[in-house]
């Protein structure tokens, strides 16, 4: 996911993260800071081994709030309450052995522990300590208890420890999926929450020799951008791309391909189970019909070549008979000149449920751009025009529709 950037998705959520006493303590100032800058508040609450690893002012320097560590501190003795009753979220990372044994025995001896007894919010446990620790009978059986009531563990991972190479899982979880889990947590009653999503995004390639193609100026943007809305809203998110510079949007399961042809095929399994279908990628239409096998040489052709091209196929219509009945198909045109007319025109001969239509020779619009000016089609309604907003802003808007059209669905 794009941390950084205009959008604040978790804008007024709280998140309680609880910090306790490992080494790993150290990568979660970085979960801090990823959440805080996704918009959410981040009280920090740290146990006092965890202030041995990493001090207070780091996690206030991320998050710009105060860190919590004393149950007896002069903002009240009720803090625990407040904390627990605000917090959309709880996460503790990294969870010692020692706070899952207090959690499982719902003990109330720091401030960390009774913020765990005060709350109603999901709580997340995200373990990490030496291999043999976890593997403890004791450290399992608390591991088990905690899930028991109602917590969530994240983890551990198996992979190099502080001390050795470990034999069995120990590690924290990355930061990265940590910061999904929140987000998980936080969408847990999006408009998609238990929904499946798939997006195509990004151009194709398609070979004309094993070094050069045939390709076009997508970025992959506005496809990533929906495939994280979805996400947010609570989806689970398939994302199939074409060569995209972009990073794999946190908690999305990404596929990268390059042709058209290899597109389709990663799309035949997900498009049957989608509730959702996005078809966002810049697809050629065309590609070379017989690609050489080796570079071609200027100076051993005869004047400029021709390369002959056949069609590719249209992912959209060789997958509209795989999706799931009462699936949403949301697609997009962007065409030159009279888009409106065009865009209806591939409304209906494609059969989607929504139409995304970009003015190509808009500045503010299309390949390359931060910002998109759409209009959305449905069959049998008037158009409506947004105005230009970033395409996190636009995805928004279009995965809010796609999951209206799909409740209204259902009530029929
Ligand atoms: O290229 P065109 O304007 O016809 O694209 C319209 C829609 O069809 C887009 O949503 C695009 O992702 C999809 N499409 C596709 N496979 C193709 C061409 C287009 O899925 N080969």
């Amino acid at each position: 996911m794009r941390v950084d950037g205009p959008r604040a998705p978790w804008e007024g959520r709280r998140v309680v993260l609880g910090v306790t006493g490992g080494i790993a303590a150290y990568k979660v100032v970085q979960v801090a800071r990823d959440l805080t800058r996704l918009g959410a508040a981040v009280d920090v609450v740290m146990t006092r081994a965890a202030r041995e690893f990493v001090r207070p002012l780091s996690f206030e320097g991320v998050t710009g709030r105060a860190v919590y560590t004393d149950p007896f501190a002069a903002d009240g003795a009720a803090v625990h309450i407040r904390l627990g009753r605000e917090a959309d979220v709880v996460c503790v990372a990294p969870a010692t052995a020692d706070v899952l044994a207090r959690a499982a025995d719902g003990r109330s001896d720091d401030l960390l522990a009774t913020t765990l007894l005060a709350t109603r919010a999901p709580v997340l446990l995200c373990p990490a300590m030496n291999d043999r620790m976890w593997a403890h009978p004791a450290v399992q059986d608390n591991a088990r208890r905690c899930e028991a009531l109602g917590y969530t563990l994240v983890g551990p991972d198996q992979g190099a420890l502080a001390v050795g190479e470990a034999d069995g899982p120990g590690r924290l979880v990355e930061p990265g999926e940590i910061v999904a889990r929140v987000g998980r947590a936080l969408g847990a009653a999006g408009p998609l929450a238990g929904r499946r999503v798939l997006v195509t995004a990004g151009p194709t390639r398609e070979a004309v020799d094993p070094v050069r193609y045939l390709g076009n100026r997508s970025s992959g943007r506005m496809g990533y951008a929906l495939a994280e809305a979805a996400w947010l809203a609570g989806a689970d998110v398939t994302l199939v791309s074409g060569p995209s510079s972009l990073p794999a949007p946190v908690g999305v399961t990404t596929h990268r391909v390059e042709t058209a042809r290899e597109m389709l095929e990663a799309v035949r399994e997900p498009v049957t189970r989608a509730d959702v279908v996005i078809y966002a990628a810049a697809v050629a239409d065309f590609r070379p019909s017989d690609p050489a096998d080796a570079k071609m040489k200027r100076r051993e052709l005869d004047g400029p070549p021709t390369v002959p091209l056949t069609a590719n196929p249209d992912i959209s219509v060789e997958s509209r008979p795989l999706r799931k009945e009462g699936a949403v198909a949301v697609g997009f045109a962007l065409e030159t000149h009279d888009l409106l007319d065009h865009a209806r025109a591939k409304l209906e001969e494609k059969g989607f449920d929504l139409l995304v239509a970009n003015d190509a020779g808009d500045p503010e619009a299309g390949f390359e751009v931060e910002t998109n000016r759409v209009t959305l089609l449905e069959p049998r309604a008037e158009p409506t025009a947004l105005p230009v907003l970033t395409k996190e802003r636009v995805a928004d808007r279009i995965v809010g529709r796609a999951a209206e059209l799909l409740r209204g669905r259902e009530h029929t």
